[in-house]
């Protein structure tokens, strides 16, 4: 098989460009090679390239910024997945794209189904719905797996930011009324080549770890276990303190629920997701290694 995979710098595509390889010959064109911003050279690339499957991992990721730059986050998150998902129709080929929890409006504290409304409050938000519903439209072959707060050993990420802070720092106000799963990148890769593996039928699945915290109960396990993991830091768990989200204001409006149900996924694959704690124990440890 042939396969192409964008954006094998990022947190995702990193992980992604080790487990695919024993699925096919992967080809992963960096930026320097393959500017997605430029709609003619994808599609010279694609014409050339003539990939069985597309694994897009590439995406604007950065959402306050994304408030001021609509039209950049539109190519990235909706143009470019249409154009993937064009290319995959009219050659038989499958496209494998990822979505956020960000495309939900937030409300409640029921977590969503993948048939539930959507309602984006962000251009990121907007953006990447615009991504999924051009690929759904499309009639190709897709799995669009639908995730959230993704971290991972390498990369900007919320835990290495905690990590960072909390060995200048002795105490912390952190963000405690957001709830969600935080996702490390390399369980998406696992899940998703499992998924491409055993050929999961085509459609929209929600991919995150079990169980929910806020990001302030996120911070206080990274620092638990960092201390558990002999890190020198200035603070503990008990040093982070729970804010509302309107004491830490920013450009783009983030939902406070972004529970999302797994169980889709765990059925269609005949597996039980992990919970995040464990994920986060494995992650940390991944990271202080290779300090
Ligand atoms: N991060 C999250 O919290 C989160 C949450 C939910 C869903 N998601 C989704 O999960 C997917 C993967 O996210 P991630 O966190 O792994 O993203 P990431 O770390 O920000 O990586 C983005 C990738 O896209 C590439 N890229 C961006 N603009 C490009 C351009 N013009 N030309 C070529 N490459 C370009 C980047 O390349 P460079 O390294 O060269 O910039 C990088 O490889 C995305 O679809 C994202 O929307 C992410």
């Amino acid at each position: 098989m042939n396969i192409l995979l964008l954006g094998k710098t990022g947190q995702v595509g990193f992980e992604l460009d080790r487990t695919l390889s024993p699925l096919g010959t992967v080809n992963a064109p960096g930026r320097e090679t393959l500017d997605l911003m430029n709609e003619k050279a994808v599609a010279n690339y694609l014409v050339s390239a003539k990939p069985d499957l597309i694994v897009n991992a590439a995406a604007w990721t950065a959402v306050d910024v994304a408030e001021d730059h609509q039209t950049s986050a539109e190519r990235l998150n909706a143009g470019l997945p249409a154009q993937f998902a064009s290319y995959a129709g009219a050659n038989s080929a499958r496209l494998v794209h990822f979505s956020s929890d960000y495309v939900y409006p937030g409300d409640g504290d029921q977590a969503w189904l993948e048939t539930s409304e959507t309602g984006p409050l962000s251009v990121y938000g907007r953006t990447k719905l615009q991504g999924d519903q051009a690929i759904e439209q499309s009639g190709a072959d897709y799995l669009i797996f639908r995730t959230s707060w993704v971290y991972s050993a390498r990369g900007n990420n919320f835990m290495k930011t905690m990590l960072r802070l909390a060995k200048s720092k002795t105490e912390l106000n952190i963000v405690a009324d957001q709830v969600g799963a935080p996702t490390p990148a390399r369980l998406i890769a696992q899940a998703t080549t499992l998924a491409i593996h055993g050929t999961l039928a085509r459609g929209l699945y929600h991919l995150a770890p079990r169980g929910e915290t806020s990001w302030h109960g996120f911070a206080q396990e990274i620092f638990r276990l960092a201390q558990k993991n002999s890190e020198q830091l200035a603070m503990g768990p008990e040093s982070a303190y729970p804010i509302p989200t309107s004491d830490y204001p920013t450009p783009a409006t983030r939902p406070l629920n972004s529970r999302m149900d797994v169980s889709k996924l765990e059925q269609a694959l005949n597996i039980r997701l992990p919970d995040w704690q464990s994920q986060l124990d494995q992650t940390l440890s991944e990271y202080l290694e290779q300090q």
